[in-house]
């Protein structure tokens, strides 16, 4: 339980705060406005804070320092800052909490598999109270770009491919980081990153150019970032990347004309590492002096890790190319997020008056996030029974082979800063447990690693294999494999791990993969090999439990893809929410040479958008996962068939449990704009609702949309809406197939 606490003083409003801001910017000198625009790294090889370090802060040089999470020095920075300083201005400590901080949860992509926003709205609530007991008063999180394309391996940061959940998740995660009241003792400080389009990076290398035209950019790409400031996101980082030409560090367009005129926002944006110093290496400026030219004129008040600001922005002033105004902008920035964070009348942390990290409760949490990230992508009943759940008691012998059984530290996942391996729970270990006095359990790994090569430990495996029941391969990527600059050309399973799989299932023993990666994998040359795949991403601390009672059927999964599965690399980019083009394939529009889809040789009739060589479709869509129990859609109806531009549209669709368990089912909405000025994707997701349902239980769904759900950036890139028809879809996934057609009305809406 929290005991920690919020500042006596009540909240200031809009007025005292501005006030307070002027007051203090009234006093300051040049020199201590540039401080609070400066962000310096704080870890220390030596003992307590070196002396010209203190003097730095004394002197009101520092605004914030990142990557300090020792509490003593913490609080004794605090100290410095506002005792021993001129204007006892606190300082922000930064660090990248991403999913979890002692307590590590899914990676963001495997949370947003849950569709749960108040999962991971506790997920992060849990991660600002553990790193707040060290000090920390701001995260570098949510990421919200938006990722389409899985060789970048941040895409393990992302909330997935679609601009309405990575909204609604990313929300979510901003509402968990600064909880209730900013000002909490427990609260921490939101970033939402990388301003913007960070994840459109060509061919999915980590900080490569991107070029988004304008309607992508403000339907794909913006959503989650003004999600974000709608939620109250305190601060905004500047991307890495090149945007269209102009860096988004020195993107005057995106930092000044979006974000503060269009949005309002009135927090502040901080660089990325080094990212203003790298405008040079853009080729963007020619030197550091111009750098910070560029980007305080762009719209980055603070600058993270370089001394761009720090060297040169006093010329600058002096020399009158930036404005001392536009100075006092960016130092209000950043004074009202310390206000408003509660830092000036409670700066230090007692952690003895927190929850200790990493406590059952917060365990706990950090279970029920990954199981509900975990999709089972497919389950083969031929047989007459699912292969999956496993019932313990009827089988003699588990095999469990593969390289990610028992790696504490690999199912952790990227961006772990303060993580602990050591307190991990394996697969391997909770199968231990539940499988004791039950069924034998014969381990080989096969692999020592998911990149390993060598097959010296596949006949070991296969002899396992032979005399189990069923073999449990755990695959995937180990962590390091995906995250900031661990991007893959190739997206299938890594190393020897796709002929060890083909090598297990050759013994006619069924095969369960366990997929722990840090994206989605291209796995069509193996899925035909397994009866059930589970995907579990990089799971966290708790993934032993999360993965085992999914398979043994003390929980049932209800994860859903938050992007698409490739069937090979050269798919990409693929994701559902794409045009049609003017020669769309369907299944009737090939000529099979051999075999049936999806592995078929294909031509195609008269010519359509395919590749010669794979499937038109994705391996598993959008949306797609699949439950132990069965559901059904049926009555998808609309409250007026015909509705004006402007009002809202209630939609209802009867959910059934069909089958003989309880179990989740996320109900997702699909629309598509038959005939618009401009041609618009073939599905976007516009509302989507968790319901859990008893067996034989039927429930009425009702969405409501509002009228912005039908609105589109027009050819003069502003928004509007056209009356015309509309299909939508209500169901399981992305390919939903129950539908029902919507005539807006009335005149467009600019
Ligand atoms: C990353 C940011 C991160 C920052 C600080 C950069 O390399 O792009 O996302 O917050 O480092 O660690």
């Amino acid at each position: 339980m929290s005991i920690v606490t919020t500042p006596e003083v009540m909240a200031p409003d809009a007025t005292e705060l501005e006030a307070r801001v002027q007051e203090l910017l009234s006093r300051m000198t040049l020199g201590e406005k540039i401080g609070q625009l400066s962000q310096v790294n704080g870890p220390w090889a030596h003992e307590g804070i070196p002396e010209d370090f203190a003097e730095a802060i004394r002197r009101g040089w520092i605004g914030s320092v990142l990557n300090a999470v020792d509490v003593e020095r913490v609080n004794e920075m605090q100290r410095i800052a506002v005792e021993e300083s001129r204007l006892g201005i606190p300082l922000l400590i930064g660090r990248d909490v991403i999913h979890g901080f002692r307590t590590i949860f899914p990676i963001p992509l495997g949370q947003a598999a849950s569709w749960n926003p108040e999962l991971v709205r506790e997920g992060a609530r849990i991660a600002a109270r553990e790193a707040a007991s060290t000090g920390i008063n701001w995260t570098f999180a949510p990421m919200v770009d938006i990722g389409r394309d899985p060789r970048w391996g941040r895409v393990a940061e992302c909330l997935g491919e679609d601009p309405l959940l990575a909204s609604r998740l990313g929300a979510a995660m901003v509402e968990g980081f600064q909880g209730d009241d900013l000002r909490a003792d427990d609260a921490i400080v939101a970033c939402a990153k990388h301003f913007a389009g960070y994840g459109a990076s060509e061919s999915g290398k980590d900080y490569a150019a991107t070029f988004i035209p304008e309607r992508e950019l403000r339907e794909v790409h913006l959503p989650p970032f003004k999600a974000a400031v709608d939620a109250g996101c305190q601060t905004m980082m500047a991307s890495f990347s090149d945007l269209n030409g102009i860096p988004a560090t020195a993107n005057r367009y995106l930092m000044t004309t979006i974000l503060r005129d269009e949005w309002g926002f009135d927090g502040f944006v901080v660089s990325d590492w080094d990212s203003v110093h790298q405008l040079t290496v853009h080729g963007l400026t020619g030197s550091d002096h111009e750098s910070a030219y560029e980007a305080a004129m762009a719209g980055v008040d603070m600058e993270m890790a370089s001394r761009c600001y720090i060297e040169h922005l006093e010329w600058l002033v002096q020399d009158g190319r930036v404005p001392i105004e536009r100075v006092d902008e960016m130092v209000s920035n950043v004074l009202r997020v310390k206000l408003r964070s509660g830092a000036f009348e409670s700066p230090y942390r007692d952690p003895a008056l927190f929850p200790v990290p990493g406590n059952e409760e917060h365990r706990a949490s950090a279970y029920e996030s990954a199981v509900q990230s975990g999709v089972l992508l497919q389950n083969d009943a031929s047989s007459g029974r699912p292969t999956l759940p496993l019932d313990l008691d009827a089988l003699d012998r588990i095999a469990v082979i593969g390289p990610l059984a028992d790696e504490p530290g690999e199912q952790l996942g990227t961006w772990i800063f303060d993580g602990d391996a050591s307190v991990s729970t394996t697969p391997l270990t909770s199968l231990q447990e539940v499988c004791a006095g039950r069924c034998e359990i014969e381990v080989a790994r096969g692999l020592e690693t998911t990149r390993d090569r060598s097959h010296d430990g596949f006949p070991q495996a296969v002899e396992a294999a032979e005399r189990a029941d069923v073999a449990l391969l755990f695959v995937g990527e180990d962590a390091i494999l995906s995250g900031e600059a661990h991007c893959r050309a190739d997206i299938s399973l890594p190393g020897a791990q796709a002929a060890l799989i083909e090598a297990v299932a050759a013994t006619g023993t069924p095969v369960v993969l366990v997929v722990q990666a840090g994206r989605p994998l291209a796995m069509e040359s193996v899925a035909g090999f397994a009866q059930a795949i589970l995907y579990m991403w990089h799971p966290g601390c708790m993934g032993g439990p999360a993965i085992v009672d999914p398979l043994t059927g003390a929980r049932n999964p209800s994860g859903k893809l938050p992007i698409t599965l490739p069937r090979v690399t050269g798919q990409i980019p693929i994701y559902y929410a794409h045009r049609r083009s003017g020669r769309p394939p369907t299944p009737e529009s090939f000529i099979y040479i051999d075999d049936i889809p999806p592995h078929a040789e294909q031509l195609s009739v008269g010519n359509t958008s395919f590749h010669l060589d794979v499937w038109y479709r994705p391996l598993f869509s959008f949306g797609h996962g699949m439950s132990y129990t069965d559901f059904r859609y049926e009555g998808l109806r609309l409250e007026r068939d015909s509705v004006e531009i402007g009002e809202p549209v209630r939609v209802f669709c009867d959910l059934v449990n069909e089958g003989d368990r309880r179990g989740v089912e996320v109900a997702q909405l699909y629309i598509h704009d038959q005939v618009a000025s401009v041609t618009r994707p073939v599905r976007e997701l516009k509302d989507f609702q968790r319901v859990e349902l008893e067996p034989g239980e039927r429930r009425t769904l009702e969405f409501v949309l509002p009228p912005e759900a039908f609105a589109f950036v027009g050819r003069d890139q502003r928004t509007r809406i056209e009356p015309g028809r509309i299909s939508l879809w209500v169901g399981r996934d992305s390919d939903a197939t129950l539908r029902v057609e919507l005539e807006l009305t009335g005149e467009t809406r600019a």
